[in-house]
């Protein structure tokens, strides 16, 4: 953290940009962070836990082997993208912003991927899987899940 904190300035404004840091290098950003990133900007752990849980970019926790990213858009929701994700949802038992117990998924939603003429639109670790129907879901994560 020292190390990772030099290249950072110490004003409030470099806290976005230190999380951003902090988080590419561990994954998240781990608790005891919290306190070493307040004390090189001068502002209360309350304050930095503040801005990280207000923005969704952040993580307190490492995200699962798996991220799956439920698309929520409109164009998406029309198309089935809400029972997709409720369907997501029951399966891994698990709401958005959570990690199973054994940290094999995570779960996320996105307000579009920019992709709606294939929606319902369901991206896991970056692969797109497109006209996902509730169906699909079960089999989809069967996939991941017995993947090495
Ligand atoms: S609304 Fe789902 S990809 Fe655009």
């Amino acid at each position: 953290m020292d190390e990772l904190l030099k290249e950072f300035g110490r004003e409030q404004k470099d806290l976005i940009h230190i999380l951003h840091k902090v988080q590419s290098e561990y994954g998240c950003i781990p608790a005891p962070a919290v306190p070493r990133i307040a004390e090189h900007l001068n502002i209360t752990p309350n304050e930095v836990y503040g801005v990280l849980t207000f923005y969704k970019a952040f993580r307190l926790q490492p995200p699962g082997k798996y991220t799956v990213t439920v698309c929520q858009g409109t164009s998406c929701h029309v198309r089935g993208g809400a029972a997709v994700f409720a369907e997501v949802k029951k399966q891994l038992g698990i709401g958005a912003g959570e990690t199973t117990a054994d940290r094999m998924f995570s779960l996320e939603t996105v307000n579009c991927f920019g992709c709606c003429a294939i929606g319902p639109t369901v991206v896991v670790n970056g692969r797109y899987h497109s006209q996902v129907r509730v169906a699909d879901v079960g089999p989809l994560l069967a996939r991941y899940r017995s993947r090495p």
